[in-house]
């Protein structure tokens, strides 16, 4: 049930909701836009029509516009933007605190904003949310991997592994989590319609919108492989769904840098087709 609902008093008719419907359901029907009862499966909820309504007259799912955040002017400026895209770095060192859980909460909240094939919505959000539980993990990963290492159980691609087991043996160097005090997986179910891109362009928003709050982060790959490939224990023991797979492992938490300028890329390797 879509709860489509139109409020006479505003609409305008203008048929801007009728137009935008990616799924094509919405028509106009004794003057109003309306949807079809046997229309209503095809659906994606993608509420493309309470947000484009330039009066708020449109309501579906039982969502009002008003709870909407209004966008007139509300963009930042093209030129804050790149500044930002262009000065996002890898953090790989961080303070020994926590974040304030409702900034944390902010950022997963916004990063959940990120598009997904089909509207489809599935990416699931695992998050180490204190240093304290991100400290047993750190064990737990280079345990796992000591013992990996000690029974041969690290193929040839992998054994890089050892030489981080010894540094973390001799002087506690961290280059898997470089000491970061949080951790973010995102996985998606197998089943959805494109999981990896779903969970990528997530923890890409996810990135961005910490990195402007003074967060800091890095793509962890060295995490990512450790976790999803070499210690299925220890994915298990976070909670993936086994029926998910992990698109990304980032580490996060507040930076003990801070870069001054931008890194200067050459030029983009840009293909005019044909
Ligand atoms: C998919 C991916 C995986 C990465 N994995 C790691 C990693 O495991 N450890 C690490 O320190 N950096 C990792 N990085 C960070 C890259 O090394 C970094 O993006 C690159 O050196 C450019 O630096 P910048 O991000 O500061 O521009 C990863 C980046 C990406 C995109």
């Amino acid at each position: 049930m879509l709860n489509f609902v139109v409020n006479q008093q505003l609409c305008t008719a203008c048929g801007q909701c009728v137009a935008d419907c990616p799924a094509m359901i919405i028509a106009m029907k004794n003057g109003y836009p309306d949807i079809a009862p046997d229309k209503e499966t095809t659906c994606y909820k993608c509420q493309h029509c309470l947000a484009i309504c330039p009066v708020g007259a449109v309501s579906i799912l039982g969502l009002k516009p008003t709870g909407s955040r209004p966008l007139a002017g509300g963009f930042p400026k093209p030129d804050a933007l790149e500044t930002l895209l262009k000065g996002r770095r890898s953090i790989r060192r961080y303070r020994d605190e926590n974040l304030e859980p409702a900034l944390l909460q902010r950022l997963l909240e916004v990063a959940w904003h990120a598009p997904t094939g089909m509207n489809t919505r599935q990416v699931r959000f695992t998050v180490v949310d204190d240093k304290e539980k991100m400290a047993s993990l750190r064990e737990e990963v280079m345990s796992g991997l000591t013992g990996l290492v000690r029974d041969n159980g690290l193929t040839g691609s992998m054994q890089f592994y050892a030489d981080f087991i010894k540094m973390w043996d001799n002087n506690r160097f961290d280059v898997i989590f470089r000491g970061a005090p949080h951790l973010l997986i995102a996985s998606a179910p197998k089943s959805v319609a494109s999981p990896l891109p779903d969970c990528l362009i997530a923890l890409s928003y996810f990135e961005l919108f910490a990195q402007a709050n003074g967060v800091g982060t890095v793509w962890n790959g060295l995490a990512k492989v450790a976790i999803n490939d070499l210690l299925p224990e220890t994915r298990a023991r976070l909670g993936i769904p086994a029926d998910h797979i992990i698109g990304y492992v980032m580490s996060f938490g507040k930076p003990a840098v801070c870069f001054a300028r931008t890194a200067q890329h050459g030029p983009a390797i840009i293909h005019r087709a044909p």
